[in-house]
């Protein structure tokens, strides 16, 4: 991908103003990420100089696609340790909000939580499950739920500080600072039950938020959710 001088200088700006953000409001496993993607900040990377970086550590790759694509083919690439990334660098006049991922929420949100072994097998094992269970829409409503409060926007108890590894929050200044100290915000420890019941909305600040333990914490939730789906427990069948 050749970007222009343009969209190298929109990178650098939305990456050097989150960099104090995340160093004050990542959880490690985030920050060591980015260390070991080694990203530069005043360039929009190469996929392929992540890459090689990445795959060593767990396997995951990140392959480019242009925007939309059809849920199951997500999933089934999750399964294969393969992230769809949007390589497409967001406008200037959308610095502060765009509805949809680009270059900068999936590289800089997403992609530095994939270099941990534990995430890294949680998402594939969700691609795994979620790919199964596509069509049946009880039960990919509420993997979509879990994914929203678990991947793209959740919080982490390290420690007795509170911090974020959701991509939603990493690639958003505004989120991000909402979802670690506005009091707006209900900072809910998290229940596997209650997390896939609970709906969201996508184009406003999240005023619920649910924090883990640890990564070991969601590995488990999605074999817990794999096993309530075999087994069509109530909170899948609706009875
Ligand atoms: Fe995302």
């Amino acid at each position: 991908m050749n970007y222009t001088k343009a969209e190298h200088a929109i990178w650098q700006r939305l990456y050097e103003r989150m960099l104090p953000r995340w160093k004050s409001g990542a959880t490690p496993v985030f920050l060591d990420g980015l260390a070991a993607l080694n990203l530069e900040p005043g360039r929009a990377p190469s996929l392929s100089d992540i890459n090689q970086r990445l795959a060593p550590l767990t396997g995951f790759q990140a392959i480019a696609v242009d925007g939309y694509m059809p849920a199951v083919d997500f999933f089934a690439h999750l399964r294969r340790r393969q992230f769809p990334t949007v390589t497409k660098v967001r406008r200037e006049d959308q610095m502060d909000y765009l509805p949809e991922p680009d270059l900068f929420h999936d590289v800089a949100g997403h992609v530095p939580m994939h270099t941990n072994r534990v995430f890294a097998d949680t998402l594939a094992s969700f691609g795994a499950l979620a790919e199964q269970m596509h069509d049946d829409e009880r039960v990919s409503g509420a993997l979509a739920r879990f994914f929203w409060y678990t991947i793209e926007f959740g919080l982490m108890d390290c420690g007795g500080t509170l911090k974020a590894y959701g991509s939603g929050v990493m690639s958003s200044l505004g989120e991000l600072d909402h979802a670690l100290h506005s009091s707006a915000v209900e900072r809910r420890p998290f229940d596997l039950k209650e997390v896939i019941a609970t709906p969201f909305e996508i184009d406003r600040y999240q005023n619920r938020l649910y924090v883990v333990d640890s990564f070991e914490q969601l590995y488990d939730a999605v074999k817990q959710l794999r096993s309530s789906v075999m087994a069509q427990l109530p909170e899948f069948t609706g009875s």
